[in-house]
């Protein structure tokens, strides 16, 4: 009686460790499906400050614009231009805009996006790094 006792306790401590790896498993997917969305966004913003540095910051350095400088980066700037999204600054990154020529061969797929979003990110926080 006691062997089968003890046989049935081993078979559930058995099946407690089983369980409790697979809810190990799952949480630990779970944590990286959740967090994989930052982490590319977090690739996606160094990637448009990268594409910023290489083809626009020669113009536009903190945001500024050493041409117009009216034409800045800044919010205020781009409201009064009617740029209000990161769309906007897309276009202007790819076909240009006035005397600023269009940049979409450089910038390749995508990457008038992820200039733009970051463009978009530091007028919000007004160029200022963190
Ligand atoms: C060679 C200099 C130069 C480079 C490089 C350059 N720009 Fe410009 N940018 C300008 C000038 C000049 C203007 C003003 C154009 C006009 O209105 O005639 C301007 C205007 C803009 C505007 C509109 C700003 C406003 O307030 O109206 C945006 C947005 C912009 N540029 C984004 C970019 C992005 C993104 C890049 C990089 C992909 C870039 N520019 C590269 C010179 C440059």
């Amino acid at each position: 009686m006691n062997k089968i006792n003890s046989l049935k306790k081993k078979k559930f401590h058995f099946l407690f460790l089983r369980l409790r790896g697979t809810f190990l498993v799952s949480f630990c997917l779970i944590f990286i499906y959740l967090s994989l969305p930052e982490e590319l966004g977090a690739i996606d913003s160094i990637i448009g400050e990268d594409l910023f540095k290489k083809h626009c910051a020669s113009c536009h350095i903190n945001g500024g614009n050493i041409i117009r400088r009216s034409k800045n980066l800044k919010l205020s700037s781009l409201k009064r231009n009617g740029i209000d999204n990161p769309k906007d600054i897309a276009k202007i990154a790819r076909q240009g805009l006035g005397i600023m020529s269009g940049y979409e061969d450089q910038l390749g797929d995508n990457g008038d996006q992820l200039v733009a979003n970051w463009v978009w990110k530091q007028a919000q926080r007004a160029w200022v790094q963190e």
